[in-house]
């Protein structure tokens, strides 16, 4: 039950699967919260019985309705479409989602007098960067769809601000990754396009092979290399970004990333120690859009936020989703409650 004397975080998005970990630990740090997703991606049963409104963001007077009440004093927004390639062949699909979505939102924070958001944002909004470690100050320049709706919100959050006040932190999370190590809740994207899960699945038999898109990048070893982050470290990060507004801080940015980068194919090696199966791997050519190496200058969120990833290898991030997909081979369907 929500005590209606308690402020109520707002969580879009919340049935996904960043989401679904970030309310997750919300709740443990005793804060109420309200779910609006619409359950197109996400799933009723990643909410763990936390109180779900299924709707769209698009739907301007429903959005108002749940500002009436449940009269947040806050917002967590991830709910947006985060798929690249679908961004670059239906790009209005992207824009009439991620932005107006967040435009509807804004402005009912707006009308509601709401003034504190932290936004699901993202390295595609660098693109291809000049230099590795990417500091937040690099030019944001993304490269697909998906990353200028990103950036343009994060436009539209730094005038919202300087208009009306409204003070948000933009997170821009590298590669998010692992599940609840309690096993509740994990990874379970239809089609599932991260590596990670693509690895879960190549140990459990439902796929062939792991496919390596190009393997003659400048980088040690010829593959592309990211900054694989746990998933409930970048829910700390949201607690802790709140809790700044909630002082008073100032609208700002955040990499969340450990700072390290991991190839490819030490991914696949690293698969195949904490799986204990054989994961074969083939070499393809690259996709067009995928820049050598993106790794997250991650020294600002350390400093201001005193945010430190409590998960720092791949092998330990690697454990929790295979543990999460071995127990769940397909995901949350089999349990009939997505
Ligand atoms: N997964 C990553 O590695 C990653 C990296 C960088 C940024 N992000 C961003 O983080 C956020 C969460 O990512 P995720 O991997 O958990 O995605 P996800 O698809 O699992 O979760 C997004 C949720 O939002 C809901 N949603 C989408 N549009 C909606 C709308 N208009 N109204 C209501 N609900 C809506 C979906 O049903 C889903 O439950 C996204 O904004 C994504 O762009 C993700």
């Amino acid at each position: 039950m929500t005590d209606p004397k308690r402020p109520m975080v707002l969580v879009t998005g919340g049935a996904g699967y960043i989401g679904s970990h970030t309310c997750k630990i919300l709740r443990q740090r005793g804060r109420d919260i309200i779910i609006l997703d619409d359950l197109r991606i996400g799933h009723r049963a990643a909410a763990l019985g936390a109180p779900l409104i299924q709707a769209n963001l698009i739907d301007r007077e429903k959005v108002q309705e749940v500002f009436e009440k449940y009269q947040p004093s806050a917002v967590v927004h991830f709910a947006a479409y985060a798929y690249v390639g679908e961004s670059v062949t239906d790009p209005e699909k992207y824009y009439f989602n991620n932005v107006m979505g967040t435009l509807n939102l804004l402005a009912e924070m707006r009308r509601a007098e709401v003034d504190h958001l932290v936004f699901s944002s993202t390295c595609a909004t660098y693109g291809t960067p000049d230099e590795v470690p990417i500091p937040e100050s690099h030019p944001q320049r993304p490269i697909n769809p998906y990353g200028r709706t990103k950036l343009m919100v994060e436009q539209m959050l730094h005038d919202f601000d300087h208009a009306y006040g409204l003070r948000s932190i933009s997170l821009r999370y590298f590669n998010a990754a692992g599940s609840d190590p309690e096993g509740e809740i994990g990874e379970d994207h239809q089609p599932e396009t991260h590596l990670l899960p693509l690895l879960c699945q190549v140990a459990l038999g439902q796929r062939e092979q792991i496919d390596i898109y190009g393997s003659d990048y400048d980088t040690p070893d010829g593959t592309c290399v990211r900054d694989y982050i746990h998933v409930n470290d970048l829910a700390e990060a949201h607690v802790l970004a709140l809790e700044a507004l909630e002082r008073g801080a100032g609208s700002n940015a955040y990499n969340l990333g450990t700072g390290r980068g991991q190839s490819v194919r030490e991914a696949i090696e690293a698969a195949r120690h904490v799986t204990g199966h054989a994961i074969p791997a083939r070499e393809c050519p690259r996709r067009p859009g995928d820049p050598p190496a993106l790794v997250a200058g991650a020294a600002r969120a350390r400093d201001e936020l005193g945010w430190t990833p409590k998960y720092q290898s791949l092998e330990s991030i690697l454990e929790t989703a295979w543990s999460w997909h071995r127990a769940h081979p397909s995901g949350y369907d089999e349990e009939g409650e997505s």
